[in-house]
């Protein structure tokens, strides 16, 4: 099996969809993008900020043209919004060449691991747990039914779980090509270390 054009992580807040693409990205010789952070860039402005100022609805039009501009990219691995699953004009966006990661976690790891976060206006409330539970009970079909792969994250390291996604992506590539793979593709984007 050949690399796929794009990895896309899809899940809810708190999976780990940066921290893990981001390694994973490495991992594969891989770019990696954050449609969020893109998102921030170009708007000169946080999330938080454009929740206040153009409502949820105005932020989900951006992530909309945000995925149909970023999944023409090829050889990155993307990390999606939570919400990103929310409207059905992004699904064959998110599917079309991709392979999509659901990074399924617990409610109990998503509060833990969101507990002190101040950039998701959808937690900034007296009980983000309720949230993160009806968030999950219309979520967790869509992303389950988007994704190729289900990736468990719970009580595993970063680190394990990007072994085990390497290996489903990409089976049969022993780690000595990827590295080579990895290492020309340094070369052309000039960021080698060597
Ligand atoms: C959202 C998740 C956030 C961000 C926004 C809305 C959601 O991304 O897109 O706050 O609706 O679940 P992360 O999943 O990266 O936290």
């Amino acid at each position: 099996m050949s690399l796929p054009k794009r990895v896309v992580l899809v899940g809810p807040m708190g999976a780990g969809k940066s921290t893990i693409g981001r390694m994973l990205a490495k991992e594969l010789g891989y770019r990696f993008l954050d449609s969020d952070r893109i998102i921030e860039e170009r708007c000169g402005a946080n999330i938080p900020w454009i929740f206040d100022v153009e409502g949820e609805d105005g932020f989900r039009e951006r992530e909309t043209a945000m995925l149909d501009e970023l999944t023409d990219e090829a050889g990155i691995v993307l990390a999606t919004g939570g919400g990103a699953v929310m409207r059905s004009e992004n699904h064959p966006l998110l599917k079309k060449n991709s392979v999509v990661v659901y990074l399924k976690t617990s409610i109990e790891q998503q509060v833990e691991r969101t507990r002190k976060d101040r950039n998701r206006p959808l937690l900034q409330n007296d009980d983000p747990e309720s949230v993160l539970r009806n968030l999950f009970e219309v979520r967790d079909p869509l992303y389950t039914k988007l994704a190729d792969i289900v990736m468990y994250t719970d009580r595993k390291s970063p680190r394990l779980v990007v072994r085990q996604l390497v290996n489903r992506i990409n089976p049969r590539t022993p780690r000595h090509k990827r590295q080579r793979r990895k290492e020309g593709r340094d070369y052309e984007q000039g960021t080698s270390r060597t």
